[in-house]
């Protein structure tokens, strides 16, 4: 096969970090893109691959890195969204919106939507790093995304969370395959990661405590993403669905609401500024 362009956000440590390694040791050429400076060059260093560093909570960083990546890769054969996490308290981003929300669904609509033309000319894969928290905790008032009139860290993530599959499914409707892209959205499993770090939310227990040890290890994590990026859509997997540990796995009741998936892409590119 020959040398495939693979772009993993959040891929300056656990689950993104273990899917660079893994895909690079393949002989793909990874774009490793992380936050901290010095954790996305030393994840670089390690694997021989290109970076670059952008703070989803800012939108300006995200088209930055769009048009970094536009002008250096003229294909990118696999776009794999998988920075973000739980936040604590609310908090509102440079743009105006809340920071789960943003990070974890707006942040990669965005870098998706400006990089569509190279990725649909590429015939790519979109792969998204969803969470189970879409069934346990999410429930999408649309009318109030940016969770102004109430908000949970642990609702704020499922509703995010959740928003990826939608997303994973209106992209899926809107740039079908072949000629379009291949589109899925994952849940890795209770992963040992820094996830849960910046929250004050009760799930930060599991991840600093001794229940840690229930966790999986980031590269058994990166597992249905590394499959999802390397075997064949439309024979290995199906576009626009959902997995946990390389099946179709049950979604949200929401996530089947095909209206739902087509108002909220409608009101993300608002969100961000962008002509639907
Ligand atoms: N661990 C789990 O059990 C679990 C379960 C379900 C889903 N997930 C999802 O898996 C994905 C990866 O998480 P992880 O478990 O590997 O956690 P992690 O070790 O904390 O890694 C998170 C990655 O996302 C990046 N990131 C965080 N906030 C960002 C921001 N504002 N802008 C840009 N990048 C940002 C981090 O960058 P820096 O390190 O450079 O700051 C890091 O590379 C996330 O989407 C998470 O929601 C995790």
């Amino acid at each position: 096969m020959p040398e495939r362009t693979i772009v993993i956000t959040g891929a300056s440590d656990g689950i993104g970090a273990a899917a660079a390694r893994a895909l690079a040791a393949r002989g793909d050429q990874v774009v490793v893109v992380g936050r901290s400076p010095q954790k996305t060059a030393a994840v670089a260093a390690e694997v021989g691959a290109e970076s670059y560093v952008a703070d989803f909570a800012r939108l300006d960083e995200v088209r930055e890195l769009a048009s970094a990546l536009l002008a250096r890769y003229p294909h990118i054969d696999v776009l794999a969204n998988n920075a973000g996490g739980i936040m604590g308290d609310r908090t509102e981003t440079v743009d105006g919106h809340e920071k789960t929300f943003q990070v974890n669904h707006l942040g990669p609509f965005l870098l998706t939507s400006l990089l569509i033309d190279r990725l649909v000319a590429s015939r790519a894969r979109v792969i998204t790093t969803s969470s189970v928290a879409n069934r346990y905790f999410g429930h999408l008032e649309l009318d109030d995304l940016d969770a102004r009139a109430s908000y949970k860290p642990n609702k704020a993530y499922g509703d995010a969370k959740l928003a990826n599959i939608l997303f994973t499914r209106e992209l899926h409707r809107r740039y079908p395959p072949p000629a379009g892209v291949s589109a899925a959205a994952f849940h890795p499993g209770g992963v040992a990661t820094n996830f849960a770090a910046e929250s004050t939310s009760p799930m930060r227990i599991v991840y600093t405590s001794a229940l840690r040890r229930a966790l999986i290890s980031p590269e058994k994590g990166a597992d249905t993403l590394v499959w999802l990026a390397t075997t064949e859509p439309g024979t290995q997997w199906v576009s626009g669905e959902y997995y946990e540990k390389r099946r179709i796995a049950k979604a949200n009741a929401q996530a089947a609401d095909a209206g739902l998936a087509r108002e909220l892409w409608e009101r993300s590119a608002a969100m961000v500024a962008l002509a639907d």
